[in-house]
């Protein structure tokens, strides 16, 4: 482990370590983070990965977008500042769960590159697989599961992704499913799939 450098505060190792963990639930821990639009599906099909890594008795937990806005980020809006300061939060969150030998699924809309890569750096190279669930804005905008986008076309919500706030697509995720034209079990299956064939799981 790099030791991080601050005045007055010296890191200090744990007996235990990640890899006892890993051990102890028999399974490599690793972030799977789910970026794409709102409404492209990140939500839905993370929990669908969860609940099936869940039934193969794989040690799980899902930070979602809305939910952490509930606790740790409620401070936190949309403007490009408090975005990054989310996605730094639960990239820090999201390596402590790696730490403790689980596997983290995160659904956030992570809109910058920069961010992203931030988090991508935090971990060892294998502990980090950017998911892009791929979908049109159009689609995204006729499924408006939570009517937010009509909202943002009639300027009620500002700095809205895909609307008046940018989107930065993955240049070269680990995955990209495309969840415009597969169904979310397919999309499912292809997650699964690599984890398995990466010998994660
Ligand atoms: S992120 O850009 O900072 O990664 P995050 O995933 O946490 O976003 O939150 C996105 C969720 O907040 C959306 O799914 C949507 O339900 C809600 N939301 C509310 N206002 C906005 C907005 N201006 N832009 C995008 N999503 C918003």
């Amino acid at each position: 482990m790099d030791k991080p450098k601050k005045e007055n505060i010296i890191w200090h190792e744990t007996a235990i370590t990640k890899e006892d963990r890993q051990k102890l639930h028999g399974q490599k821990s690793c972030v799977l983070w789910f970026t794409g639009l709102s409404g492209s599906g990140k939500s839905t099909l993370a929990n669908k990965v969860e609940e099936r890594l869940h039934s193969l008795g794989i040690s799980t937990y899902l930070l979602d977008g809305d939910n952490i806005r509930y606790g740790l980020n409620k401070d936190l809006g949309f403007r490009e500042e408090d975005r990054k300061e989310n996605i730094r939060r639960i990239g820090e969150v999201a390596k402590l769960f790696v730490d403790s030998g689980i596997i983290v699924l995160s659904a956030f809309i992570s809109p910058y590159t920069e961010d992203r890569q931030k988090v991508r750096d935090l971990l060892k190279e294998d502990e980090f697989i950017e998911i892009y669930t791929k979908c049109s804005l159009e689609v995204c905008e006729t499924r408006d599961p939570k009517g937010l986008y009509k909202k943002a076309r009639k300027g009620e919500i500002t700095d809205f992704t895909g609307i008046s706030s940018p989107y930065e697509a993955p240049v070269s995720p680990e995955i990209t499913v495309n969840t415009e034209s597969m169904s979310i079990d397919s999309c499912t299956d292809q997650i699964i799939s690599y984890l398995m064939d990466k010998r994660y799981i």
